[in-house]
């Protein structure tokens, strides 16, 4: 039932998530991207927009030598027809996981063609499933299954027989594995770590590349799985500001007009990224947020600091506005007592000050104030909601505290909001 073809040329009706076959090719394209307003389009500014965006792969990854080595010479016994460890690759988002992934795949499907050796991506944020996952691994190998309803065992067994059948060696990336496991609890990635072990066939064999934005994703499998999925680690720490600057170089290099930015405006957006998170992708954003002030800016022909500065500086206050409207009082009290931390200067202020300080201000209403615990909760709730960010802070003095970070407004715009809806 198996056949040795590749993908069928995918139903264009369906957009497929596997995305193997035409991998980082054709990103750049002289077509006019359509979000670009005539006003700002001639491009005084910005030459090619989807340069400045998420999906583009560059040539160049700097920063990530180390990384891109490393995976390169996990896969190297597949020159020999051995089969490589299985990886992990773990770090927080925008620390260019998705892109060394691409980066390295693409070249190792040109160095091996002809070999006995198929590279799969998979990214689960939109395979999310354990269905939905073994169903594009069926259509990669020319499979066609319902995209639901049928018996999941079905599904495993045709991909199961693939090894089985003869001589392949199959390495899989599994991009935001963290999604999936969440939703099954690292069921599948069970059943495909024990698949080698069941293989009588030695010329077979399936890797995986597990890829997580959670840093302590492996720990958090459960047992049985963990016992089987034993991956190498490669750790993509947040990047530095001279990374970011050399990230942000040849995106302006690539995506703007020569000679309509200044290196000081990069430096600042590089130095400000890697303050706040080291996260690649917000450093990209900026820029092309920058890019479009500067474009909308009469007064200059040139992407300058203080372009960059706005950018920073931007956030949509009318959508904050209308959910700290919609907060309860004591939560927009929690919020003004970790905004007025972070505004005296205490960087990552705890559950235990803000707790305090919420405290003065409840009893400054004449009310009760709620239990540290119900604060705590309501800090999450703030989380998720987008107002603040948290972090657990491991084995201070206190033990494991979560302790704020940063908030959706600079704090002294966040009090002015508040005091503005009557909270002091
Ligand atoms: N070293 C790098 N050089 C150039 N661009 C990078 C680099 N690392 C990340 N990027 C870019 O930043 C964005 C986020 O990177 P990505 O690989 O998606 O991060 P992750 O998968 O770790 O969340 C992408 O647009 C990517 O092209
Ligand atoms: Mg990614």
């Amino acid at each position: 039932m198996v056949t040795w073809r590749l993908a069928p040329g995918s139903d264009p009706s369906r957009p497929s998530p596997y995305i193997s076959p035409r991998i980082g090719r054709g990103r750049i394209t002289s077509r006019p991207s359509p979000y670009i307003s005539p006003r700002i389009g001639r491009g005084r500014i910005i030459r090619n927009r989807k340069v400045l965006t998420d999906s583009y792969l560059p040539p160049h990854l700097p920063g990530r030598d180390f990384q891109i080595t490393t995976f390169d010479e996990y896969l190297e016994p597949l020159l020999y027809d051995e089969q490589p460890f299985d990886l992990a690759f773990t770090g927080k988002t925008g620390t260019g996981k998705t892109a060394v992934a691409r980066h390295v795949l693409v070249r190792k499907m040109e160095e091996l063609a002809g070999a006995p050796v198929k590279f799969l991506y998979l990214n689960c944020s939109q395979a999310n499933t354990a269905y939905r996952v073994m169903y594009h691994l069926n259509r990669a190998f020319g499979i066609l299954v319902p995209p639901s309803g049928y018996p999941f065992d079905v599904l495993f067994n045709n991909f199961k027989s693939v090894f089985e059948g003869g001589r392949l060696r199959v390495v899989l990336v599994l991009d935001e594995l963290d999604l999936l496991v969440k939703r099954d609890g690292g069921r599948l990635l069970y059943g495909l770590t024990r698949l080698n072990g069941d293989l009588i066939e030695r010329s077979s064999s399936l890797t995986i590349v597990g890829i997580a934005n959670t840093p302590d994703f492996l720990e958090r499998l459960e047992e049985r799985t963990r016992s089987s999925f034993k991956p190498k680690r490669i750790y993509f720490p947040p990047y530095g500001a001279g990374e970011l600057l050399d990230i942000l170089r040849e995106r302006a290099k690539l995506g703007l007009v020569e000679g309509t930015w200044s290196e000081e405006a990069l430096s600042h957006i590089a130095a400000a990224v890697a303050r706040e998170s080291g996260d690649a992708r917000r450093a990209i954003d900026l820029l092309r947020l920058a890019a479009e002030l500067a474009e909308k800016d009469g007064s200059s022909a040139r992407l300058e600091v203080r372009h960059a500065e706005a950018a920073l500086d931007y956030v949509d206050e009318g959508e904050i506005e209308i959910v700290i409207r919609t907060l309860p009082f004591h939560h927009r009290l929690v919020l003004q007592a970790a905004a007025e931390l972070l505004h005296r200067g205490d960087p990552r202020p705890g559950t235990g000050a803000v707790y305090s300080r919420y405290s003065a201000l409840a009893r400054r209403w004449q009310m009760r104030p709620l239990t540290l615990r119900r604060v705590s909760g309501i800090l999450r709730e703030l989380e998720s909601q987008g107002v603040i960010s948290l972090e657990m802070s491991y084995g201070g003095a206190r033990g494991n505290t979560k302790v704020v970070t940063g908030m959706a407004l600079r704090p002294d715009r966040m009090l002015a909001k508040l005091s503005k809806l009557g909270v002091r």
